[in-house]
């Protein structure tokens, strides 16, 4: 960094190697999906086996959001109003947040793609487009109107998925751009500069 640090903001280890690896693989895993789901050959079973990673990998968040390490749980990102607000506020000052984690916001597009990712692979699970041959395989545990309400859903919360992705990385280029933070770097190290006095 070749700009002057303010007072107060140090360079810390905020995402652990875990959570990051998560993230990374989740991109992996959840584009593969996308793709295989929409352009892939009409057997599915690769559809399907990739869609069993994404179950693992949101298994595992869960587990990390509980009894990971700080920044990582949900209990310590979880956006209260108060907090949000209070963030909300200051948003527009074209300076780095300095976010020990996830800001308020940020937190808000985690809760949701976190949400509808279980969504799609909860779907997924018990659709069946009555093709005979992609059958989720826990599909025979629902009525034919479960079946197709859940293949609904999966159609349906696709497309919610690239509108969340898409805003995910509008978000990531306005911190880049308007705020001169970059959010991906640390992503990618754990290392980020950061400002304590946020909470
Ligand atoms: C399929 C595409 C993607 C999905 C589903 C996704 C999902 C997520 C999720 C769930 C988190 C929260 C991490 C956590 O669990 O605590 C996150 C954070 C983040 N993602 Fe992604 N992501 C995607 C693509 C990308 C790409 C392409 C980039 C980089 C160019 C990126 C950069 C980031 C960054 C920088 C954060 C941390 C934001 C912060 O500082 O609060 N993501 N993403
Ligand atoms: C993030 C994970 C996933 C994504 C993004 C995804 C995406 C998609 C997409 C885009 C389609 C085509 C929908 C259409 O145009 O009709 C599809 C179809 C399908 N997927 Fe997934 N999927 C995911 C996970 C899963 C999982 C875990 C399963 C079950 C093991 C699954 C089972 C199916 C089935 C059975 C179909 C055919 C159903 C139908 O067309 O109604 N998917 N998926």
């Amino acid at each position: 960094m070749t700009e002057q640090i303010p007072k107060g903001v140090t360079r810390e280890k905020i995402w652990d190697i875990g959570l990051r690896l998560f993230h990374w693989a989740l991109v992996i895993c959840v584009g593969l999906s996308w793709y295989l789901g929409e352009f892939g050959p009409d057997v599915m079973t690769l559809h399907f086996y990739v869609g069993y990673a994404v179950i693992a990998l949101l298994v595992f968040r869960l587990v990390w959001g509980l009894v990971g390490p700080a920044p990582a749980r949900f209990a310590h990102f979880f956006p209260w109003p108060r907090k949000l607000f209070s963030y909300l506020g200051g948003i527009k000052k074209r300076e780095p947040s300095y976010y020990p984690g996830h800001n308020p916001v940020g937190a808000l597009s985690v809760f949701a793609i976190l949400g509808v990712l279980a969504v799609q692979v909860g779907s997924g699970l018990f659709a069946d487009p009555d093709d005979y041959i992609n059958v989720g395989p826990l599909a025979h545990l629902v009525s034919s109107e479960g079946t197709r309400l859940a293949s609904q859903l999966h159609e349906i919360f696709s497309k919610l998925i690239l509108l969340l992705v898409a805003v995910h990385l509008a978000a990531i280029v306005f911190y880049k751009i308007y705020k001169h933070e970059d959010l991906v770097r640390p992503m990618i190290t754990g290392w980020k500069w950061v400002r304590r006095d946020h909470d």
